[in-house]
């Protein structure tokens, strides 16, 4: 049996401490010990949406959330909605409007519509009633709705050997319990990783605490974003928009909101998947990942990370800290993929070009793809050829990045398709570039 732990939650604006096995998720918190059964399991993975509940102010999937990330926060459920026996507009436009059949997926639309009432609505899948109904009870309520007072989140209470509150705490857990424990920051990997029985959930410790590994900042030569910084934050930075252009158009693709709103760039890094989205803009900025250990530090150059399809040179001991950009004035980006779906898929390529100019020329470019080869990989002939000018400099390009392209055949994609659409996306991406 798990160990238990105290948390201090704020659920619907009551105060509330409770004793919790740390493989608990906030979904079983939320069902199981305060019987509040609006948030239903779905998939649990992430994909449907149907277990959303609001943490300080944003969706998030409860099934990828461990109860103890969420102590000290404020928590939203749909029993939260209606005041005084009276529903919340939005309850009452679902019910006027026919959005609703069986039900299951209903509370976590509805609280994915109220974030999207101040914010965006993705990342919920209903299965009978369709979108269009749905999307008109929350149009119906948009601009009536007032927010709701935010209730003030509490102190957070777990011990710190699961919630580390600082760098050097971590780093300590690193090595005490080596092989025992391992680091979660947004959870949007490993939990479903855990769903899928390859991963302990109590054999996990939360970095949401640690301030070294949070915050985006402007230093002399570099932009320094924090490895628990999340896809919504990288998305809301104006600093990251001016400095690495790419990074959030790519951010903006990862998942639904409520995967963005938990998912961090240390997480998309430490994963080491060829598709992860964040990987080629940061190929394509010279990314340095700083690396930290009880004993060490050191910057690895992002190209020099990966070893292979989820390989990484981190060391057991080691956690990343955050990656750093150099600042290049002038620069512009574009990152651009193609996946299943619009939303929720995994890419099947994806492309990153970031280009400076001199006198209307390319005097420097930087070209990467993901998901076409065991890692992210740069593409030095196709920014050879984009750099070089010429009337017929693109048409080399895009023949080029073709024979650089070293994809494989999988359930997502065929190799000769992922080969003929990285000469499309690179011609898009530097179109957007150029063309503006
Ligand atoms: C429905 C769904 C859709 C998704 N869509 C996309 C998508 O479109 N594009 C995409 O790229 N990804 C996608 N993902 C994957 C995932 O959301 C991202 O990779 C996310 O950035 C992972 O970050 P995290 O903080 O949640 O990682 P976690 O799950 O917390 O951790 C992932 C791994 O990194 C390690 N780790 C985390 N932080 C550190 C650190 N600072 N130092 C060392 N190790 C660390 C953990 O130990 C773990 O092994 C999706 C996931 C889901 C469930
Ligand atoms: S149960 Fe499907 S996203 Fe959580
Ligand atoms: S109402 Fe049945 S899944 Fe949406």
């Amino acid at each position: 049996m798990a160990e238990t732990i105290e948390i201090a939650l704020n659920v619907n604006g009551h105060a509330r401490r409770l004793r919790t096995r740390v493989d608990q998720r906030l979904l079983d918190v939320v069902r199981e010990d305060l019987r509040l059964t609006g948030a239903k399991e779905g998939c649990g993975k992430g994909e449907c949406g149907a277990c959303t509940v609001i943490v300080d102010g944003r969706p998030v999937d409860s099934c990828l959330m461990l109860a103890y990330q969420a102590d000290g926060s404020s928590v939203e459920t749909i029993e939260g909605l209606a005041e005084n026996g009276v529903l919340h507009p939005l309850q009452d436009a679902f019910v006027e409007e026919g959005g609703a059949q069986c039900g299951i997926c209903i509370p976590g639309i509805i609280m994915a519509g109220k974030a999207l009432l101040d914010r965006g609505l993705a990342g919920n899948l209903c299965r009978c009633t369709g979108y269009t109904k749905i999307f008109k009870a929350v149009a119906r309520v948009a601009g009536k709705s007032p927010p709701a007072p935010r209730t003030p989140p509490t102190e957070p209470s777990a011990p710190s050997y699961f919630r580390p509150r600082s760098l050097e705490e971590a780093l300590e857990l690193m090595i005490q319990r080596a092989g025992e424990l391992r680091p979660v920051a947004g959870g949007t990997d490993i939990l479903v990783q855990a769903k899928d029985g390859i991963v302990d959930r109590a054999a996990l410790f939360d970095l949401s605490l640690v301030p070294e590994l949070k915050g985006i900042e402007e230093q002399s030569g570099h932009l320094r974003i924090g490895a628990a910084v999340t896809h919504t934050e990288i998305l809301e930075s104006k600093l990251v928009d001016r400095f690495c252009p790419a990074l959030p158009m790519a951010c903006a693709w990862v998942g639904g909101p409520q995967i963005r709103n938990r998912g961090t760039i240390g997480g998309n890094v430490a994963h080491g998947s060829p598709a992860g989205d964040t990987i080629p803009p940061l190929y394509a900025a010279d990314a340095l990942v700083e690396v930290v250990s009880v004993s060490n530090r050191r910057e690895v150059p992002i190209s020099e990370f990966f070893l292979g399809p989820r390989k990484t040179v981190l060391a057991s001991d080691e956690l990343i800290l955050g990656v750093r950009i150099p600042k290049r004035p002038g620069v512009r980006g574009a990152f651009l993929r193609l996946g299943q779906r619009q939303a929720q898929a995994i890419s099947k390529v994806s492309v990153a070009v970031a280009m400076t100019f001199k006198d209307g020329r390319p005097d420097w470019v930087r070209v990467a793809l993901g998901a076409v080869a065991p890692t992210v990989i740069r593409a030095p002939e196709t920014e050879k050829a984009l750099l070089s000018g010429g009337y017929d400099a693109f048409r080399r390009a895009l023949d080029a990045v073709k024979d650089e392209v070293k994809p494989i055949d999988d359930i997502r994609s065929t190799r000769e398709y992922r080969r003929a659409m990285s000469a499309v996306l690179l011609e898009r991406a530097v179109r957007r570039i150029t063309e503006g």
